[in-house]
């Protein structure tokens, strides 16, 4: 039995009130105790989430982060200024990176490696764009994402890690994927990790993100290769984000 999960990337959104406003809500709402609740919040607000979060069993985390430990990376933060902030996950090739910042499945790979070796769990994410799915490839594509992870960190890697598919049609647009869509490209991303070692498929949390809100996450968290939410928008609206994590539980 997988524990599920429901993880709230709030991208490049809110302000310190509304972070305040949000995690006190969340706080007081979310038992996390039969789902493990992440929030992934924009680098300047970890110090508040640490704050407000610890003991309260809901965890956090960074939207990215580079790969060396430290050094003349302007701009950039390590895995290890992460953990001074509590960050337990981060996530990992986000579509929103892959494409408006050039992230490749082999920087993903490097990403991942560099988490594990750091003690911070990755949430990789992987899925196919519109015009992929419609030529037939979502496949390919998605199972050469995991597969560039696989190859550089191995099954025993992958397994310490978390999975996100998240189509890129559905991201943001509200065109959730149906639960059978879903459904079967986690089941496909099970057996491809399954070719490695069938009981780290087993295992592994497999995150649906693309428009989950409300109404949509207990039909998809009711699949049976689906674990929980990565959820966009809807994790930006308090009582949105309660039912979300008390349709995982
Ligand atoms: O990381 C979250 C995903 O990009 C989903 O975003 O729920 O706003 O579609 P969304």
């Amino acid at each position: 039995m997988r524990r599920p999960m429901v993880a709230g990337n709030w991208k490049m959104n809110g302000d310190k009130a509304l972070v305040q406003q949000l995690l006190g809500h969340f706080k007081s709402n979310i038992r996390a105790e039969n789902a493990d609740v992440v929030i992934f919040a924009p680098y300047p607000f970890l110090y508040q989430a640490e704050e407000l979060l610890s003991a309260s069993g809901i965890e956090w985390g960074a939207q990215n982060f580079y790969i060396e430990a430290s050094g003349a990376f302007t701009g950039e933060v390590s895995l290890g200024m992460l953990k001074e902030f509590g960050c337990k996950y981060a996530l990992v090739g986000h579509s929103e990176r892959r494409t408006l910042f050039g992230e490749t499945d082999e920087m993903c790979a490097a990403k991942v490696k560099a988490a594990l070796g750091a003690g911070v769990i990755p949430v990789l994410c992987v899925g196919e764009t519109l015009e992929q799915r419609e030529s037939g490839v979502t496949e390919d594509v998605v199972g050469q994402q995991v597969k560039a992870v696989l190859e550089l960190v191995g099954a025993e890697g992958i397994g310490q890690s978390v999975i996100a598919y998240e189509p890129v049609w559905a991201i943001g647009t509200g065109k959730t994927a149906t639960p059978q869509q879903a459904q079967d490209v986690h089941a496909y991303i099970r057996k491809v990790v399954a070719e490695q070692n069938a009981e780290v498929a087993e295992k592994i949390q497999i995150l649906y993100g693309g428009s989950v809100n409300a109404s949509t996450a207990e039909e998809l968290f009711a699949m049976t290769d689906i674990d929980g939410g990565l959820v966009g928008g809807a994790s930006l609206k308090a009582d949105d984000f309660v039912t979300i994590c008390k349709a995982a539980e």
